[in-house]
């Protein structure tokens, strides 16, 4: 873990359902919470009344993102593909943009998204990858080339980020941290199975953990067989225990 000191944090996407695990965490870890979400969607923040701020309004926004963000340590980034509109790299610029010049930035995407092009697919999951691009574009609902946009920006910026590529996610109660690696294709995250609830986990725990910053970890299920197989009761990354190498 890191020396970094988080006080306060921004949940970009917050009325999501990884957002509201993620504000459920923070709150736990006794930090102060903004949240943005897109104004119709604040009702379902409800549950948290009184315990957070929220900021209304398109995450796209420069404008809502430099209110949401200020004073922040850490921001923590829900970058989704929906839409015809370039939605998610105009979200990652404008927090990009407006955070904090040494806060801790986590963004979240799924497997889909590469670094360094190290990563193996199988052919089943490139396939999925480029129907749900095709029928997404097609139906003008979905924008996978602009969450690649978005991260490949991220990459590139000087800022002290991680982009935490999540696997295919399933409701449940939380089975603690997932374990990770540099790339898809490594043993250990075969299972492609993470507990929603645990990806938010590792989102929160990366603010305060800066062997993850400038890393694009990707996450499955620490219960999963493949990280069971590959050794998982160590810790949760690949200097964490034996079998949990990049
Ligand atoms: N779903 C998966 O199997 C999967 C797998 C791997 C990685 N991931 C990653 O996990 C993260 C969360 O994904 P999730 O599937 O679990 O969804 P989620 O947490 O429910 O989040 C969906 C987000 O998209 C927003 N949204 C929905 N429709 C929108 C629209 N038309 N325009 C703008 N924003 C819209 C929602 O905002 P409102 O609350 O305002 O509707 C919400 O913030 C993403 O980064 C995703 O890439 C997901």
């Amino acid at each position: 873990m890191g020396t970094s000191r988080v006080r306060k944090v921004c949940i970009v996407g917050a009325s999501g359902k990884l957002g509201q695990y993620m504000v459920r965490h923070a709150l736990e870890r006794g930090y102060e919470v903004v949240g943005v979400c897109r104004e119709r969607s604040v009702p379902k923040l409800a549950p948290f009344e009184g315990r957070m701020t929220v900021v209304p309004g398109p995450t796209d926004d420069p404008d809502v993102i430099r209110r949401a963000v200020a004073g922040c340590d850490g921001v923590l980034t829900v970058l989704v593909p929906w839409g015809v509109r370039q939605y998610a790299s105009g979200t990652a610029q404008a927090v990009l943009d407006h955070a904090a010049p040494d806060a801790r930035l986590v963004f979240s995407c799924g497997w889909h998204i590469t670094r360094d092009g190290q990563d193996t697919y199988s052919r089943t999951f490139l396939l999925a990858v480029r129907v749900a691009a095709l029928l997404g574009r097609l139906v003008r609902a979905v924008e996978i080339d602009d969450q690649v946009e978005a991260c490949r920006r991220v990459f590139a910026s000087g800022s002290r980020w991680t982009v935490v590529r999540g696997s295919s996610l399933e409701e449940g109660e939380s089975e603690g941290l997932p374990v990770w690696s540099r790339h898809v294709g490594d043993p250990v995250l075969a299972s492609n199975l993470t507990r929603r609830v645990d990806f938010a986990l590792f989102m929160v725990e990366a603010l305060t953990d800066d062997s993850l910053v400038r890393e694009a970890p990707a996450i499955v299920g620490r219960r999963s067989p493949s990280a069971v197989a590959h050794g998982s009761g160590g810790g949760s990354g690949p200097d964490a225990g034996p079998g949990e190498h990049a």
